[in-house]
């Protein structure tokens, strides 16, 4: 166990080094984009080093290889389309509410529980498709979806049926990253990267939970012994290149992930190049801290530069960038 731990964690180094040069490349060319933060190569140095730490030194090789292999076409399409790339940055941007946007939390916050109720009830059966059928500007040859928490593939057989995108489905779990490898094994659009996303790089422990593992999460399933591989969620947008191309939709399911995914994104100029972000609200998982409130609080950030395209309050929703029709 140990050697092979070792062995991975070199090979994890030369991969996200070679990651980290397309992740350099990620970095917006400046539209609209100030430059009071520029990310240079010490930071993408530090992040290598962080990743070679014991914490993290287990984060999937297999996975990493073909993000890496897939990228390079990528990135020579990124070339084609931009050409020579560019520094520039991503900047942190204040998460600190306005006394409005204070305001509209609370209110936020005091309704949640009835709404959770009456939206809860329109969406599941008679509604729910919205959540695949919504985005029919998917269907450009060159529209990237991302999806987080990809489970055996459900949403993402019919993400792919209707549209057939550009498209990176994260699963953490190993085994459904095999039963999603295994479904698209033929469709050279979809890379599946066994891969979550979080607030920070970590590995956790948890036991297999719901029909179909579907209910495996951080919060609930603490203390078993599949191990879960999460990514901060800047870091691996920005290692993907998110930046010098636009994502058109960023879909999240994963039981719990979306608010530390969210607030991670929402924390810098990254999440301005999300065009569209759909999530499930996972409010009732037992061990997430306050979700209610944080899902108020997301209402306001993300409503700085997204509005809303449908949207069932603490059960399912799709934004829109704002300058975007
Ligand atoms: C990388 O891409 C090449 C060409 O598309 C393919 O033949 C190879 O199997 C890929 N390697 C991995 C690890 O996916
Ligand atoms: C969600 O519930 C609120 C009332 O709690 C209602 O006003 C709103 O229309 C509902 N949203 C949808 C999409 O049905
Ligand atoms: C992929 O293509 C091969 C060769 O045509 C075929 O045997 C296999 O069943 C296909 N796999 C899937 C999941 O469609
Ligand atoms: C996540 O990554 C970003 C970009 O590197 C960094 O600024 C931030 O501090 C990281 N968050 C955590 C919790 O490590």
């Amino acid at each position: 166990m140990q050697r092979i731990n070792v062995k991975k964690a070199i090979l994890l180094g030369v991969i996200f080094l070679g990651i980290g040069y397309i992740g350099f490349h990620a970095l917006d060319k400046g539209n609209a984009l100030s430059d009071d933060q520029n990310v240079d190569v010490h930071d993408l140095n530090k992040f290598v080093r962080r990743a070679n730490d014991a914490s993290v030194k287990d984060i999937n090789m297999n996975i990493n290889k073909v993000l890496a292999n897939q990228s390079e076409g990528f990135e020579k399409a990124l070339l084609q389309k931009y050409g020579p790339i560019q520094f520039s940055s991503v900047h942190q941007v204040s998460t600190l509410l306005t006394s409005q946007e204070e305001a509209r939390q609370r209110e936020c916050i005091k309704n949640g529980p009835r709404d959770r109720g009456q939206n809860g009830s329109k969406f599941w059966g008679a509604a729910e498709h919205i959540r695949r059928t919504h985005h029919g500007y998917l269907a450009r040859e060159d529209a990237v979806l991302i999806e987080v928490g990809g489970n055996q593939g459900n949403d993402a057989s019919e993400f792919v049926r209707l549209y057939n995108p550009r498209y990176i489905v994260l699963e953490p779990l190993e085994q459904y990253a095999e039963i999603l490898r295994n479904k698209f094994q033929n469709n050279s659009r979809v890379t599946v990267i066994n891969l979550g996303l979080g607030a920070k790089n970590e590995v956790l422990f948890v036991k297999i939970e719901g029909n179909n593992a579907c209910a495996t999460s951080k919060f609930s399933g603490m203390g078993g012994e599949t191990p879960l591989y999460i990514s901060n969620a800047t870091e691996f947008m920005m290692k993907l290149g998110v930046g010098v191309f636009e994502v058109d939709l960023l879909t999240l399911n994963c039981e719990g992930c979306e608010y530390e995914a969210l607030e991670t994104l929402l924390s810098t100029s990254l999440v301005r190049h999300f065009r569209n972000i759909q999530w499930a609200t996972h409010s009732e998982i037992p061990g997430i801290p306050d979700p209610v409130g944080r899902y108020c609080r997301i209402q306001e950030l993300l409503s700085r530069t997204h509005r809303p395209t449908y949207q069932y309050r603490l059960i399912w929703e799709s934004w829109r960038r704002r300058n975007l029709a």
